[in-house]
């Protein structure tokens, strides 16, 4: 009791110290205040209530329940044996009072539908459920996460507590996994399960799959749902029946139960009551633009003034996790305890040892910077990618005359625990652990730790109320990323957390007002936000010939599937609806179909290291800077401009013949950095040519992947990565130049001659422009363009973007000529083509033929036809 008046103490204390702030605008009294902010809380508490059932109850958990669950429990076919402290941990999770019941509906229905609460043992539990009533004997149990670290981390903590070794709970995500001729639960990533159904419809290696985390509403788990609802009765019919367990929290289930495209019964939903806590929401009076600072402001007076309790902050990216971790380790040094005293006892194979010896290095390394990180400035976040390298970042964080940071040598230490999703796994384990004697738990999560995994003792959760969200370019598909406020059911979800073990708070960094106004109900599902062209095409490959009828549990909009058919049409990826050999081969690549069709056509002269060079670069954005990142005076800003496009042109090539365009710029500055990179002088190299270090790093990740996989697509190509990559041969050049019309044929544009209009009419000028398909206005050369000056007759553009006009970006020359051969849907044809021969290769290699002729490892002749 009296810990609660503590905290209430507390409480009132931070929320003076707000109201104090901002007295100066707002004159009320601190009393009327901090009415508004209880009225605030409750209204909003009874709101989530209705929208997800978040703050759900059932409290204390009682021994009598412990026997309840022993009693009741099914009869077991399999006998697994745990530790007495992992049965003492199970018996605590609300999931286990209802074995009996889940498993009698599992056993009597092919579909269920189970619904929880994060945390209350969905994930741990049921494959073990399932495991020891018997499902796994003959055949396997597949459980898919949409998250990578899910998938490692639960197949980890599932084998730990049934006592079994990796070799018989596995994981497989692309490029990696553990699973063996043993394997009976089997983690995967969503993505890997649907490419097994590409090689084997009837999942005829599994019993039971269980989809989980569907309410994340990824487009893999998506249209693995559409699929099992006609796998399953498929599999019944052949009297060897599929069990499919869809997993979810407790939000917006009708879009599975409801939609009788996808089952034709609803199927039973099982609610498993998680033992939650109350808790109450404090809002900020003020949405603070700067929610970095913030959210460190916030910390700092939760962890000095309030009672005891783990601190959970919800950030949106892993750079932004990892500034706040080490401003927080910094401001609260940790006495006697060291970071590293706990990490070492984690590691258990070589690999990890060798991480850690990494880590070392980079210690030595970042203490070194020290001074020139000491003052984090917090206005000055770039919202960075998914991938990080984490030895870039600091350079870039200027210093902060402002300084906010407080050290605090006395009192409490802070353990602080970052946690995201590229985390190395045995770091993300940290978070499961206790931390030292006398220390507080902190954990700065990006939204992993909304609902995929549950962090114990969690009492104080800081909502920042931002995700980082993916922008799909409607014209190239390229993703950017920006920052932009969650949706409530999130918010809901993130405030949970607080209320696992004992009655907790949340603080949310911005107001009921933006909370109620700004934020959407929930999240929506991925497949409405991204061109669905890749999907199309995937679903197309599975004998899907009528896509729109595919029962996707959210339908994509009717224009979004018919662009994706026009341009795979255009692409050759697609005839009259039916997928080319082409399209197959293009379904292969990880990357857009424009980009994989680029790929599969380049099997020939030595063309595939230079391609995916161009692909990964033009993957990226902003890879060629126009102005230095820093301050210049005007005048050198000049000088620097025009050495960078010397630079540039010189790239390009010299002489018409070889003025290529802008990817070529690309292609030669991603050899060079490569080379700059092999010599350890990466940095400077960037910083002298206007390239941007963090875009090249990232290409090379990039460049690997791709390499990878078509390795594993086609293992009898020799090739890698090579550091010191020749610059293509002038036919490579030029082949090149095709490829790219080959994946960019239906954005090409042709010089037209303009008026200008002044308003001296006799003065009218005449002036270059270009007009693009199927664009009213013209387009033009930018300046940063290497072709800007020399204007070509025909071109293919990457994107246009508009500013005060309307600019293309990533220009290639082409030759009329070509036009013809690779989108003759475009041209008008002197005379009728009449070899009915395919006119692509598959991705074997093998002789393909076009309407005008065939061409395989020779230089591809290109057909003289006129083009209007
Ligand atoms: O899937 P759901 O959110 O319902 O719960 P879960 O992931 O199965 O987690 C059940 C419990 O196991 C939580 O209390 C976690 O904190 C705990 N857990 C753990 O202690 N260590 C892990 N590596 C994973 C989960
Ligand atoms: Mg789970």
């Amino acid at each position: 009791e009296s810990e609660a008046e503590d905290e209430n103490n507390g409480t009132e204390e931070m929320e003076t110290c707000e109201v104090q702030e901002v007295k100066d605008n707002e004159e009320e009294t601190v009393k009327e205040e901090e009415e508004t902010v209880k009225e605030e809380e409750e209204t909003i508490e009874e709101d989530s209530q209705n929208q997800s059932g978040c703050y759900v109850r059932n409290p204390n958990f009682k021994e009598e329940d412990v026997k309840k669950v022993v009693e009741s429990k099914p009869a077991v076919f399999v006998e697994v044996y745990r530790t007495e402290e992992i049965q003492m941990a199970r018996l605590k999770l609300p999931i286990l009072a209802e074995e009996q019941q889940i498993m009698e509906i599992i056993n009597e229905n092919s579909v269920i539908i189970l619904a929880g609460e994060t945390g209350s043992g969905k994930t741990t539990q049921v494959p073990q459920f399932l495991y020891e009533a018997g499902y796994a004997l003959n055949r396997m149990i597949a459980i898919t996460e949409p998250r990578r670290v899910a998938a490692i981390s639960m197949s980890k903590r599932v084998g730990e507590e049934m006592n079994l070794s990796s070799d018989e709970v596995s994981y497989l995500i692309r490029f990696e996994g553990n699973v063996t001729e043993k394997t009976k639960l089997k983690f995967m990533t969503d993505g890997v399960l649907l490419k097994e159904i590409q090689s084997d419809f009837m999942l005829t290696k599994y019993s039971v799959v269980i989809l989980d985390e569907a309410h994340e509403r990824s487009v893999y788990t998506d249209i693995l749902i559409g699929f099992l609802s006609r796998i399953v009765p498929l599999r019944m019919k052949r009297n060897d029946p599929l069990k499919l367990i869809i997993m979810s929290a407790t939000l917006r289930l009708e879009d599975f139960t409801e939609n009788r495209r996808l089952f034709k019964n609803t199927p039973p939903v099982i609610k498993v009551e998680a033992r939650q806590y109350p808790v109450t929401i404090h809002f900020n009076k003020r949405t603070q633009p700067n929610y970095l600072r913030e959210v460190y402001r916030k910390t700092v007076k939760i962890h000095t003034t309030l009672p005891e309790g783990g601190i959970l902050i919800f950030v949106t990216g892993q750079q932004e996790v990892k500034t706040l971790v080490r401003k927080l380790q910094r401001s609260f040094p940790l006495g006697k305890a060291k970071y590293s005293s706990v990490q070492s006892v984690e590691k258990d194979s070589d690999e990890e040892k060798d991480e850690e010896l990494g880590d070392v290095l980079r210690k030595k390394k970042r203490q070194k910077k020290l001074k020139l990180v000491e003052n984090v400035d917090m206005d000055d976040f770039s919202i960075p990618g998914d991938h990080e390298d984490p030895d870039v970042e600091e350079e870039d964080l200027e210093d902060d005359d402002e300084n906010d940071e407080v050290v605090v040598k006395k009192g409490q230490p802070l353990w602080v625990l970052p946690l995201y999703s590229l985390l190395p796994s045995y770091k993300q384990a940290n978070v499961f652990k206790k931390p030292p004697e006398g220390c507080r738990l902190c954990v700065v999560s990006t939204n992993v730790a909304e609902t995929s995994l549950t962090i114990p003792d969690i009492k104080y959760v800081v909502d920042t109320g931002k995700t980082k969200v993916k922008l799909y370019d409607k014209v190239t598909g390229v993703s950017s990323y920006f920052v932009n406020w969650t949706s409530k059911a999130s918010a809901d979800q993130r405030a949970g957390r607080a209320g696992r073990t004992g009655p907790g708070h949340c603080y949310r960094l911005y107001s009921s007002a933006v909370f109620n106004d700004t934020f959407e109900k929930f999240s929506v599902p991925e497949i409405k936000e991204k061109p669905v062209d890749d999907l199309y095409l995937q679903l197309k490959c599975m004998g899907i010939d009528k896509v729109v009828n595919f029962p996707f549990p959210t339908v994509p909009d009717l224009v979004q599937l018919k662009t994706a058919e026009s341009r795979l049409e255009t692409l050759g990826a697609l005839e009259n609806s039916k997928v080319t050999p082409l399209g197959r081969a293009i379904s292969k690549f990880p990357v857009l179909p424009r980009f994989g069709k680029m790929l599969a056509l380049s099997h020939q002269q030595n063309l595939l290291p230079y391609t995916i060079c161009m692909v990964a670069a033009l993957s990226m954005q902003e890879v060629l800077l126009e102005t230095p990142i820093g301050h210049v005076d005007p005048q050198g800003l000049k000088d620097v401009r025009q050495k960078w496009r010397a630079i540039r042109r010189q790239w390009a090539g010299v002489g018409n013949s070889l003025m290529l365009g802008d990817p070529m710029v690309l292609l030669k500055a991603v050899g060079a950095a490569e080379f700059a990179n092999s010599e350890g002088r990466l940095e400077r190299f960037c910083d002298d040519n206007g390239l941007r270090h963090k875009a090249l790093v990232e290409i090379r990740k990039l460049r690997i992947q791709l390499t990878n996989e078509i390795k594993m697509n086609l293992p009898e190509t020799d090739v890698g990565v090579d550091p010191k990559l020749k610059p293509p041969t002038d036919i490579q050049a030029k082949l090149l130049r095709q490829i790219l019309l080959s994946g960019m044929g239906d954005q090409v544009a042709k010089k037209v001659m303009m008026e200008e209009l002044k308003e001296d009419e006799d003065k009218a000028k005449y002036k270059y422009a270009y007009r693009a398909n199927n664009m009213e206005e013209p387009v033009f050369l930018h300046q940063g363009s290497v072709l800007k000056g020399s204007l070509p007759e025909f071109v293919i553009y990457q994107e246009i973007y508009e500013t005060n006009k309307m600019y293309m970006r990533g220009v290639t020359v082409i030759e009329p000529e070509w036009l013809a051969k690779y989108v003759p849907h475009l041209c008008n044809l002197g005379e009728p083509l009449t070899d009915p021969e395919p006119r692509y290769d598959s991705i074997s290699g093998k002789v393909f033929c076009t309407k005008t002729g065939s061409f395989g490892t020779q230089a591809w002749p290109l057909p003289n036809v006129e083009v209007e």
